[in-house]
């Protein structure tokens, strides 16, 4: 049974993501429209097991929607991975007499929200990560913007690349996951695309550059995902291996950072506030997905240690366009 006035918290967790805000607005707004209290959680976990809750208003999310990171900051908390930290968690949140707890983050945060959920707290998630590893959504919160600014950079890099005809390895985020460098590929046109899903070759690279130069190509673009190799070290090996004139282009954090893109914005507003509803309505260990067009439920569990896997025809139709 929930109080007549329940109170749901919210907290941001992992890697930040575009859009984390204006998931936190959707979250208070909605949760205040129907009469609930929401309170917001600094620093992920972290923050959690440091008793770091503050009332969140409407007027306090005022001016978050356009903004990048996420103005409640956040964590990767090792404390809050064991079972004395779980424990505390769980004691701090009945405490607190929060009533629902919504975490917005990645599979790593999912596999946290999930261990509240075991010890009786209710939770949802709302999954926001610029690398779009969690399967059980089509799209997370943040893939979108972070598109937008590889496809930037990579334009940019590409005007010098003609210029002075060299090739350039540009280096996006996933450690595990492929997604972003595939979905960056196939929308700036790069000649060649490494992920950490498919093995490759140096000299299947050396190909890919050579049958460019043939054709007259001014310049040869290859994104290679972290996970699938350091662009420092691949552009070293085929200026070797190839004789060519090679640089590297490392994209890091900038990747994270940004005003969120119209889509991400969207995406994030109906899922906090989907995720408050299924919070007062009694749902729990749950986190919400995109499917299709709309806004459904997924188990928490399905929202981590399953990856989308690579999308072969996707990575095919890149290599076809890139001829
Ligand atoms: O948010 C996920 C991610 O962006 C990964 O792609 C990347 O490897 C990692 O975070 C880097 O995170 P940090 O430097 O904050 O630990």
């Amino acid at each position: 049974m929930l109080a007549d006035k329940p109170r749901i918290a919210v907290l941001t967790s992992g890697g930040d993501a575009p859009g984390m805000n204006a998931a936190i607005r959707a979250v208070v707004r909605t949760a205040i429209a129907a009469g609930a209290d929401a309170w917001g959680i600094e620093r992920g976990f972290e923050g959690l097991l440091e008793r770091s809750f503050r009332p969140l208003s409407l007027g306090s999310v005022g001016g978050v929607l356009d903004r990048g990171g996420t103005f409640l900051a956040t964590s990767r908390s090792e404390r809050f991975a064991t079972e004395e930290g779980i424990a505390e968690a769980c004691s701090i949140l009945h405490d607190g007499e929060i009533d629902g707890l919504v975490v917005i983050g990645g599979n790593g945060s999912f596999r946290g929200a999930q261990r509240l959920h075991e010890c009786g707290i209710k939770v949802v998630g709302v999954p926001a990560t610029i690398d779009n590893d969690v399967a059980a959504t089509d799209t997370c919160i943040g893939f979108d913007t972070t598109l937008n600014t590889i496809c930037d950079a990579t334009s940019k890099v590409r005007d010098t690349a003609s210029s002075h005809e060299r090739t350039f390895v540009i280096e996006v985020m996933g450690r595990e996951s492929g997604m972003l460098a595939l979905y960056a590929g196939l929308a700036s046109g790069a000649d060649c695309i490494l992920v950490p899903e498919v093995p490759w070759r140096l000299e299947d690279v050396c190909s890919c550059i050579a049958r460019g130069v043939s054709r007259g190509k001014k310049h040869t673009i290859v994104i290679v995902a972290e996970g699938a190799g350091r662009a420092f070290g691949i552009a070293g090996d085929l200026a070797e291996a190839c004789s060519q004139h090679v640089r590297a282009v490392v994209l890091g954090h900038i990747q994270r950072g940004g005003a969120p893109s119209a889509f991400d914005r969207i995406l994030a507003s109906r899922m906090g506030s989907a995720a408050v509803k299924a919070l007062l309505s009694g749902e729990s260990g749950q986190m919400t997905a995109l499917k299709s067009a709309d806004i459904v439920l997924a188990p928490l569990e399905k929202g981590y240690g399953f990856r989308h896997p690579l999308r072969q025809e996707l990575y095919d139709l890149a290599m076809v366009l890139a001829l």
